[in-house]
């Protein structure tokens, strides 16, 4: 209560006591009136009025002081609760050690992380629980604090019982009674996780610094072109190799269009680098560009975490020397095939020249083999090998004497077995040669026959190659239709009674059926 409060209250209690004294005193003793005891009061009655003043001014003074009293009981005893409150549901560890080491008390949360028991405290010290390794800046810390100054934000790695790491931050100041310190008062907070976190995400730094680094270094060093476009295809980075593809100085290129440089030819190519944002050229596609150069280019959009695009990368590969090796060794294979085209193209005139009687024999023959092999449904390999040994499979008659072949009579016993060699003697020629080395078989068994009768090892069935049986009856057909030194042709007709009736004997029957199917529908 302040004074003016006070004082008004006196002055109220005293204008009471006097008005009220003044009424009672004429109605109780009835002495005088009311105004004379108002105004002109005796000395007792002055006395009187005044000690009952200071009785009712005590009262309330010692009302109100009592009140008081009650209050700050009630103040202490609710923040001794709330502190005790938060002392004991504290989650941060609360100690209070003293000037020795020794703990005084610690909460709740400091025996539940740590592990240690009220027993064990009376045993250990502040130090028993600091790991070594910040035993020295810790006990520095402590000597600070015991010199009065408060230390905050320490940070600390604290030992549990069984051993486990904690690190803790944590404020300590000083309780003192009469100017000396008496203990020590610390709140520390767990913060293993996010030490541990601290550490992880200075690990995925470290990480990012070095694959950026090495991104850096693989960029400016890389061989290919490596440019980097806005949406509107302005170069927005690029490394040295483009500077120097382009032979201009790296500033003057930030900003252009990158088809200033990198026009392609879209009549060779069919692509331009300006159809990059179709998403044509993901993929890596081979362009050349006007200037001459060959470039395989990847592209590859870079988009942000809401899908929004950023750039593009685009790496080129210059691989002009690349096409035209690839170029020159086309040319070369192309030649080689036209070489070996003109070879086999050789061989059959120097058969045909050999003796007029087989002239357009080997021709006739491969076009008999070829029909047969397409009607039997041969793969398209096969007929091509088989037309290459139809060509040449009488090529082994260079080496036969020309009166055997141009003799007019029948050929002896003696002469027909010389005649015979002519299919060793082709895959005798012809076994140098790498391209033609799938068609020796089919030269050296074209005589065979499917009963074993034929030479020159007697093979049966299905021992000698199908294209061997099918170039057999090709070639016995047209021996069959045309004329030779010592007979006439027979004829067609009887070339067709031939095969029906050495079927299965000279004959494979399945070729035979082919064949005779081709011929009834020509
Ligand atoms: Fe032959």
């Amino acid at each position: 209560m302040n004074k003016r409060k006070v004082m008004w209250l006196v002055i109220k209690l005293l204008i009471a006591v006097w008005v009220i004294d003044s009424i009672v005193d004429p109605l109780i003793f009835e002495e005088g009136t009311f105004i004379s005891h108002l105004l002109t009061p005796s000395a007792h009655e002055v006395f009187v009025r005044l000690l009952l003043i200071g009785i009712l001014l005590f009262a309330v003074y010692n009302r109100t002081l009592l009140a008081k009293q009650k209050a700050v009981q009630h103040t202490a005893q609710e923040s001794e609760e709330r502190y005790r409150t938060l002392f004991e549901n504290a989650h941060d560890m609360i100690q209070s050690v003293a000037p020795d080491g020794s703990f005084i008390f610690v909460n709740p949360s400091w025996i539940k992380k740590l592990g240690y028991t009220q027993e064990d405290l009376k045993t250990i010290t502040m130090f028993d629980i600091i790991h070594p390794d910040c035993r020295d800046h810790c006990t520095a810390a402590f000597k600070r604090v015991m010199s009065g100054e408060a230390v905050n934000n320490i940070e600390a790695t604290f030992i549990s019982k069984n051993g486990r790491k904690i690190e803790v931050e944590g404020n300590v100041n000083v309780r003192s009674v009469d100017g000396k310190v008496i203990a020590t008062q610390g709140i520390f907070r767990d913060i293993t996780r996010r030490k541990k976190a601290e550490g992880q995400l200075a690990g995925l730094l470290k990480d990012v610094t070095r694959a950026k680094t090495e991104w850096e270094i693989t960029f400016n060093n890389s061989m290919e072109i490596i440019i980097l476009l806005d949406k509107d295809l302005n170069i927005i980075k690029h490394n040295k190799r483009f500077a120097d593809f382009v032979e201009l100085p790296p500033q003057e290129l930030l900003g252009r269009k990158c088809y200033d440089f990198f026009t392609c030819n879209p009549t060779e190519t069919g692509h331009c680098l300006g159809k990059i944002h179709d998403g044509e050229l993901r993929e890596w596609t081979e362009v050349k560009t006007n200037s001459g150069h060959w470039f395989y280019i990847s592209h590859c959009p870079i988009f942000d975490e809401n899908g929004k695009f950023l750039h593009s990368i685009v790496i080129a590969s210059d691989v002009t020397s690349l096409k035209n090796t690839q170029q020159r060794l086309q040319d070369s294979e192309e030649e080689l095939d036209s070489l070996f085209v003109n070879f086999v193209k050789a061989m059959v005139n120097a058969l045909d020249a050999k003796s007029p009687w087989t002239k357009g024999h080997s021709e006739r023959v491969a076009g008999y083999a070829e029909q047969i092999a397409k009607e039997m449904g041969l793969e398209d390999e096969k007929i091509i090998l088989l037309r290459l040994a139809s060509l040449l499979h009488d090529i082994g008659k260079i080496g036969t004497y020309d009166y055997l072949l141009d003799k007019p009579e029948s050929l002896t016993e003696e002469e027909f077995e010389a005649v015979k060699k002519h299919p060793d003697q082709g895959t005798a020629i012809l076994k140098g040669v790498k391209q033609l080395k799938d068609i020796l078989p089919l030269i050296r068994y074209h005589h065979e026959r499917i009963d074993g009768k034929g030479y020159p090892e007697g093979l049966k069935g299905e021992e000698i190659p199908l294209c061997a049986r099918i170039l057999h009856v090709a070639d016995s057909f047209d021996s069959m239709t045309a004329d030779r030194p010592y007979r006439s042709s027979p004829g067609k007709e009887y070339a067709i009674s031939e095969l029906k009736r050495c079927n299965g004997t000279r004959f494979d029957t399945r070729v035979v059926e082919a064949f005779l199917k081709i011929l009834s529908n020509s």
